[in-house]
């Protein structure tokens, strides 16, 4: 009896202090959040009264202009800080501890398929990315170039019959189905591409829409229950997530199955594609097929989205403004030389043809910044995160920051509405497209490249103007910076 007395006086000793030192942890990070701005919070539920957005995207930038910066906010117990100035920003994202991810994201981690590099937590992160690298270098980009030409022209083709119908037709859709073929060859090597077919780009960027849009309303929604998997699977979102996670997870196995049997026949020299440097990780025993799958979901994930955006708000931008389109042509002529404007398709641009694009690339940059594709970086603190000005954001709390507000900081972009590429001549610190620190963007080389080689052929070939206006376009957030209702051109070819 005794014993048993002991062993319960023991039990509940030790959850008395496990559960002091909670409180008093939570109690410290209460007072230190305390210095921060935010709406007022009350007891238990503490800010969430308001935030019952229903536009997240826009709740969060109206937030932060009424707050300033940082504006702190807890949903019941769970602390988060909105950042949307540089000043604070630069502390944060330039200090190499700040490399955790948002709890949140473990949603995503702890399923299969969906352990890359861009959800993972702090404790592995940098020796996954050092190990990846090699894969993002520069060299094995400009390889690339050919590929991002050659699917352009596909493009080029497809697009011929609205230049002669003079019809209006969604850019987005079909940006989307080119930049997922161009990335899906540089992933998966020329030999998957045997297979090209427009339904399985249909039903991949279904796939992904539907994962980026059920997690938003996971993360950033009022209702909690929806963080647990047990309650989340069970609702109709929850059993679109598990079939599109499925769907994702099934492309990426078919692609190494090919490229194993590929590298089983193939004799003498072949081209190196990124799913070959996983496969050479995967046989010396630094990956297993989990990582492989998470990877390649990964890349493609981070990589067509993000990309074909950035084409298309460049491609609206310049159709508002006519006079920087024609000399981003005009520079364009003497890199495709003789040829006449309609037969673009016949010259291949090469790594080097991009390094003269000098006028392309302001535009490119501009356009990024007023429309950054990935506007929101989302953080968690490992340790606590000492500012300049003596206040302290805790250890474990979530912190977004919003790229799109830090561009529009008149301090930085004077006129911060105005599209003014040449604004790019110098290096602007404040400007963040990719982010900054150790977890910033592993692809912005590629994505700047293929960006370039896309918006080369289709200025070269077409005159563009858009059906909308600068007021009429609605954002939808969902991880990435949509346009709600697509992005509408119609096309003239060059004489
Ligand atoms: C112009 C197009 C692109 C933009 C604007 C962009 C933007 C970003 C941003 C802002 C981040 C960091 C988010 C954060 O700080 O939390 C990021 C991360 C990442 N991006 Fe990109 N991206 C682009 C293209 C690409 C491409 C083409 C690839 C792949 C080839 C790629 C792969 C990744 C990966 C893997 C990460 C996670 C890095 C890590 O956590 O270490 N991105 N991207």
């Amino acid at each position: 009896m005794a014993v048993v007395l002991l062993v319960i006086l023991c039990f509940t000793t030790l959850l008395c202090v496990r559960k002091w030192s909670k409180l008093t942890q939570y109690y410290r990070t209460f007072n230190l959040l305390e210095r921060f701005s935010g709406p007022p919070a009350y007891l238990l539920i503490g800010t969430v009264p308001y935030m019952l957005f229903t536009d997240f995207y826009k709740w969060a930038n109206a937030m932060c202009q009424q707050y300033g910066d940082p504006v702190r906010f807890w949903r019941f117990g769970h602390p988060m800080i909105f950042i949307s100035s540089y000043k604070y920003a630069v502390q944060l994202l330039t200090k190499s501890n700040f490399n955790g991810k948002l709890q949140d994201l473990d949603m995503i981690y702890r399923h299969p398929g969906g352990k890359g590099l861009s959800t993972m937590q702090a404790d592995i992160h940098s020796q996954k990315r050092k190990m990846l690298a090699p894969a993002f270098s520069r060299a094995i980009v400009e390889g690339s170039v050919e590929a991002f030409s050659e699917e352009t022209k596909i493009l080029l083709n497809t697009l011929q019959k609205f230049a002669v119908t003079g019809d209006a037709f969604n850019m987005v859709d079909y940006m989307m189905t080119c930049l997922f073929h161009m990335v899906a060859r540089s992933d998966f090597g020329d030999t998957f591409m045997e297979n090209r077919n427009d339904n399985t780009a249909r039903q991949h960027m279904q796939a992904l829409h539907t994962i980026a849009e059920t997690l938003s309303k996971r993360i950033l929604g009022p209702n909690l229950l929806l963080r647990k998997d047990f309650i989340f699977f069970l609702t109709k979102d929850g059993k679109a997530t598990r079939k599109a996670g499925n769907t994702l997870n099934s492309f990426a196995l078919q692609a190494v199955e090919k490229r194993r049997l590929y590298r089983k026949t193939v004799t003498g020299e072949h081209n190196i594609c990124y799913l070959d440097i996983l496969l050479d990780l995967m046989d010396s025993g630094l990956m297993n097929e989990d990582d492989v799958i998470s990877e390649l979901n990964n890349f493609m994930g981070g990589a067509y989205d993000t990309t074909a955006l950035t084409i298309c708000w460049t491609l609206f931008l310049l159709a508002l403004n006519p006079q920087h389109q024609e000399k981003v042509y005009e520079e364009l002529q003497h890199i495709f030389k003789s040829l006449p404007s309609s037969s673009s398709s016949e010259y291949t641009l090469t790594a080097n043809d991009t390094k003269e694009m000098k006028y392309l690339e302001l535009c490119l940059k501009e356009s990024l910044r007023l429309f950054p594709p990935a506007p929101i970086f989302p953080r968690s603190t490992v340790t606590d995160m000492k500012l300049d000005d003596g206040r302290i954001i805790p250890g474990k709390v979530d912190v977004l920051i919003f790229a799109n507000l830090i561009h529009r900081d008149p301090e930085y972009f004077p006129n911060p509405e105005k599209f003014d590429p040449e604004r790019h001549l110098e290096p602007i610190p404040a400007f963040m497209p990719f982010s900054m620190g150790v977890r910033n963007c592993i692809g912005q080389v590629y994505g700047m490249y293929q960006s370039k080689v896309v918006l080369a052929y289709l200025i070269r070939e077409f005159v563009w103007e858009t059906t909308e206006s600068w007021e009429s376009v609605e954002i939808a957030y969902q991880g990435l910076l949509y346009p709600k209702n697509g992005l509408h051109f119609k096309i003239k070819r060059r004489c």
